[in-house]
């Protein structure tokens, strides 16, 4: 076949199997079966082998995944995606209505109304009416980049149908979720593979769609479904309604089920009459969300920091249904954190099977009174781990003794420590349950800083059982690490050395390792330069500590708790056993002496011998400060490769200038006079 008939027939294929697409997973309407489509498929994979230069990002045979990416890459959303207000009452919607009448000045206001879908928000982009880029809402302004995840997405259309007016430019939002059948089928299928189950189609959408390897995600059924453009070049649809046809003219799947309302009542009848299918819809929904319909007086409302004022989510309320509290156990996490859970006989709560929900704390069993035996109404609130909504009172019943928290941690037997309604278990560096957060965050940037000792490879350690302490990862062979998956010779050697590195570390560092509660980063400098050395610190009682100005009650409370559980210090003791020194921090006294004691340090630049949080660690130990700005009252700049405009403020103020060098020496001859 010549050149140019290849890529016709390889256009005509793609654009006949985009229109099946289109027709199954949006319309809902095929019109040829499956068989004939997988030929379809099978041609255009055959062709586009044959000529991998002629593979277009919009072709469906990306649908298929990519190779699997390192990381998410975070990116920055062309607009704020906002959250939105809620409300469950009718006076609450009937409040909203009245505001927008005053805010608007009119008589009568026309809204859109349309399902809250229950999964997560997407920013799709369309450049020419290509599908280039997908990210995930993340924290409103800074998304996760999901686009090959997305591709894989049926319904999602890869190319815009292209007969009405595309604009150059589109971003719209959507969201991803998984139909309840899909959803089932696939905790079937995890589970058969001895998987963990998701607890609801949210958790399983989300999990699905933050993959790294795309293939898996092409295996999870997702769908989208769009419900507002966020940028668009050329001209913007006048109102909500309109922006939906639109969407739905370019092929992007817009809510069918939707109405246009001239008045809060009929919204309010929307409202209704969605909730009493909410059960028969194949898919979770938690509500209705109102949107003022015309864009202009979208505009003229703005918005609140987070949300819009011209829309709201009416929500459901929540789904409760019945059951009997078989069990209470307790829980610990991975803090320490002990947590009552009620086992329940099993029962359907809006499609999803609950046997267990949180008691949250004692306080609120106590103030729910829930005992082992007891009926309870169970609820899910659209999202997270379900609760018991309040006991259910049956008469004649004979209850059982009410609940206890244990004094000890049901997995290692330490003593449990209090914090308000909060108990905890102290046996942090002996307590399996704590074991693998607590190694994390040992080895962790501000902590130990072990490189290669990433969650992986901690979880491995701790279920082979190689590591039960954190003085077990000192005694680590490479034999044992070889056993693990994922290494070989020169990657165990790489992490033992590591792991040797971090023996030597600096006393704020190692306090902040031990993972004390109320211990981070800042208080355990705080201690480090008060008391300077590890035993002084652990001998400290609460009113030497609570002397010190950042230190309250409570942390001088978690200090005591922890050094009194023997076996913390026992667990030192080891650590120091195996080749743990600790350094000396400065003492108070100490560092006002030190000749760089309140001098300003600013950094430009790529430095060689010390990430930055080491050469802060430095400037700090010496009792000197980092900025991040150059000002008259700077007292050093240091100079890296690649300097920025600092460099040349710090000229243009006479501020003395460092290099790498020299400040190593600066700070290294202060290490000398300490020791
Ligand atoms: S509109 C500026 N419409 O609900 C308007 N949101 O709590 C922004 N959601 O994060 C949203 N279905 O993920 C809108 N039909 C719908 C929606 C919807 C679900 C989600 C969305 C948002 C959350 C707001």
């Amino acid at each position: 076949m010549a050149h140019t008939d290849i890529l016709a027939k390889l256009i005509a294929l793609r654009d006949e199997i985009r229109r099946h697409d289109y027709l199954y997973y949006v319309k809902d309407r095929p019109e040829i079966s499956d068989s004939q489509y997988d030929q379809l498929f099978r041609d255009l994979l055959e062709l586009e082998q044959a000529h991998p230069e002629l593979v277009t990002t919009d072709s469906p045979s990306q649908r298929v995944g990519a190779p699997p990416l390192q990381e998410l890459v975070k990116v920055p959303h062309e607009q704020p995606m906002l959250s939105l207000d809620s409300i469950v009452e009718e006076r609450e919607v009937q409040a909203f209505d009245q505001r927008m009448k005053r805010e608007l000045e009119a008589q009568s206001i026309e809204y859109s109304a349309e399902p809250k879908f229950d999964g997560l928000s997407v920013e799709l982009t369309y450049n020419h009416g290509v599908f280039t880029r997908g990210a995930t809402r993340g924290d409103g302004t800074i998304g996760e980049d999901v686009t090959v995840n997305l591709r894989t997405i049926r319904s999602l259309p890869l190319q815009l149908h292209a007969q009405f007016n595309l604009p150059d430019h589109l971003v719209v939002r959507g969201e991803v979720y998984m139909r309840l059948d899909d959803f089932q089928a696939l905790n079937r299928r995890i589970t058969e593979q001895s998987g963990d189950a998701f607890a609801n189609p949210r958790n399983a959408a989300s999990g699905s769609l933050r993959q790294l390897d795309s293939t898996i995600t092409a295996t999870r059924p997702l769908v989208v479904t769009c419900y507002e453009i966020m940028a668009v070049s050329g001209t913007v649809p006048p109102t909500h309604w309109d922006e939906l046809e639109t969407l739905a003219q370019w092929s992007l799947p817009v809510p069918t089920h939707r109405r246009l309302c001239t008045s809060i009542d009929e919204v309010m009848a929307f409202h209704r009459e969605t909730e009493s299918m909410r059960d028969q819809l194949p898919y979770e929904i938690d509500g209705v969300v109102v949107k003022v319909n015309r864009r202009d007086w979208q505009s003229r409302l703005g918005m609140k920091s987070r949300s819009p004022r011209w829309a709201i989510a009416y929500k459901f309320t929540p789904r409760k249904e019945i059951t009997v509290v078989q069990d209470i156990v307790v829980s610990v996490g991975r803090t320490g954190t002990l947590t009552p859970v009620a086992l329940l006989k099993p029962v359907e709560v809006g499609g999803v099977t609950i046997s267990r929900a949180t008691l949250h704390n004692a306080d609120e069993v106590a103030r729910k009174d829930i005992r082992i035996g007891d009926t309870v109404k169970v609820e899910r609130a659209g999202d997270v781990i379900p609760a018991i909504a309040e006991r259910v009172p049956v008469s004649g019943e004979r209850r059982n003794a009410s609940f206890r928290m244990p004094d000890h941690c049901p997995i290692c037997g330490s003593a449990v420590g209090r914090e308000g309604a909060y108990v905890y278990c102290t046996g942090q560096l002996v307590c399996g349950a704590q074991l693998k957060g607590a190694i994390e965050h040992f080895a962790s940037k501000h902590a130990l800083n072990i490189e290669g000792l990433g969650k992986k490879t901690v979880a491995m350690l701790v279920e082979q059982k190689l590591v039960r302490s954190l003085a077990d990862l000192y005694r680590l062979t490479k034999d044992d690490l070889i056993k693990l998956d994922g290494f070989a010779d020169r990657s165990a050697t790489l992490l033992l050395e590591s792991i040797a590195g971090s023996k030597l570390v600096s006393l704020d560092r190692f306090l902040m390792g031990l993972g004390i509660r109320q211990v981070g980063q800042h208080i355990a400098k705080v201690l480090a330069r008060e008391f300077g050395s590890l035993d002084e610190i652990m001998s400290a009682d609460r009113e030497r500590l609570q002397q010190i100005r950042e230190i309250g009650p409570e942390i001088s409370e978690s200090l005591e708790v922890y050094w009194s559980e023997p076996r913390n210090r026992e667990i030192i003791a080891q650590l120091q056993e195996l080749g743990l020194q600790v350094a000396l921090g400065l003492g108070s006294a100490d560092r006002r002496k030190s000749p760089l004691a309140g001098k300003t340090f600013v950094f430009t630049g790529g430095l060689d011998r010390f990430t930055r949080d080491d050469a802060q660690q430095a400037v700090e130990t010496v009792g000197g400060r980092v900025a991040s700005s150059v000002s008259k009252k700077t007292s050093y700049v240091v100079v890296g490769r690649d300097p920025g405009s600092k460099l040349d403020q710090a000229r243009a103020l006479g501020v003395t200038i460092l290099t790498e060098q020299e400040f190593a020496s600066l700070i290294g001859k202060e290490e000398k006079e300490i020791s």
